[in-house]
């Protein structure tokens, strides 16, 4: 029969069972895993303490202890091994109940949104031709999206352009009207204020314009604008380097064509149409900057003269990823957006 004595030694080994397989579980290295053996299993243990003090015990105690005793050694040492192997292995299992070496839950990975990457790769073939980015403010002045541009309050042309208002606030923005820009051309204005010839600058950005969407027209639309004003520059070098751009943004047998166009503050106006896959699309507006533009600016008409474009971005991103539905971009639907 097993006596008190005999049911404390096993209360005791239990014990130290159940805290020796709790710390070898969170040992991590190989020093944490020789610190355990060192109190477990080492000279003065307390695994080793319990077999030592077996002697002491009634001689049929000794045999019930000694063997549970025994056996716990062997046990812990081939726990002790085997934890080691995983730790060699990089397979760390069971930390704190859970089992790393199970296969993880993959994250859905984001991507970057296709009008993105197509502004991305348009950027870097204006920076590689010479023009540096600048941005400009989303809400701007009547003055410099419309007045400036030779598009006064009156002019027909403020029909190409429906606009988003911004109600004034009481003493925010006096007698200034702003709006949200209808496009990046107002930054043709600020630039120069700022800026001698040469110039050469792409200006990305969001524009708004109050209009009915469908297929190829919506109310948010981002365009680059660029503009190079120098001595010499010609109508030659705008058809130049938007040629060179299509070639490295389509494909490097992309034919384009000029088209007469109009818009108040270039003269010639164009409209640049690109050949892909057999269809002529049309994907900017652009011009020889006005005379009067480089005028109100204070450089001599006769002496400085410049090209200007703004390109919509969509409108090149929907033949490039075969999206025949500019919509599509702006609705935050996962099936359409992670096909890119
Ligand atoms: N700003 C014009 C538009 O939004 C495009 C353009 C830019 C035309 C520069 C000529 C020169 O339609």
């Amino acid at each position: 029969m097993p006596t008190n004595h005999d049911s404390l030694a096993l209360d005791n080994l239990a014990a130290v069972e159940s805290d020796a397989r709790r710390s070898l579980s969170v040992a991590e290295d190989e020093a944490a895993l020789e610190s355990w053996r060192t109190d477990v299993l080492g000279r003065s243990g307390t695994l080793t303490g319990i077999l030592r003090s077996i002697g002491a015990l009634d001689a049929d105690d000794r045999k019930i202890v000694g063997r549970r005793a025994n056996v716990l050694k062997n046990e812990l040492e081939e726990a002790f091994d085997e934890r080691r192997a995983l730790l060699a292995a990089g397979k760390i299992t069971d930390i704190a109940g859970v089992d790393v070496t199970l296969p993880g839950r993959p994250h859905r990975i984001g991507r970057l949104h296709p009008v993105t990457q197509t502004m991305r790769a348009v950027l870097e073939i204006l920076q590689r031709l010479g023009f540096a980015v600048i941005e400009g403010p989303e809400v701007e002045l009547d003055e410099y999206n419309f007045d400036r541009l030779r598009i006064p309050a009156d002019h027909p042309a403020r029909d190409m352009w429906d606009t988003f208002w911004i109600a004034e606030q009481e003493g925010r923005i006096a007698a200034r009207q702003t709006l949200l820009r209808t496009h990046t051309s107002p930054m043709q204005i600020r630039y120069l204020e700022g800026h001698e010839p040469p110039i050469r600058v792409a200006v990305p950005g969001r524009c708004y314009r109050y209009e009915a969407t469908d297929a190829t027209h919506e109310w948010m639309l981002q365009q680059v604008e660029l503009l190079a004003i120098d001595e010499g520059v010609s109508l030659a070098d705008l058809k130049g380097t938007l040629h060179e751009f299509a070639r490295q943004i389509f494909g490097s047998d992309t034919e384009v064509m000029l088209r007469n166009s109009y818009f108040p503050f270039v003269e010639p106006g164009v409209e640049l149409a690109v050949k892909f896959r057999g269809q002529w699309l049309e994907i900017l507006g652009a011009g020889m900057v006005h005379p009067e533009i480089i005028s109100a600016a204070g450089y001599d008409p006769e002496k400085y003269t410049g090209f200007a474009a703004g390109m919509g971005i969509e409108r090149i991103a929907m033949p490039l990823y075969g999206v025949d539905d500019i919509r599509n971009f702006y609705q935050n639907d996962l099936r359409f957006l992670s096909q890119f």
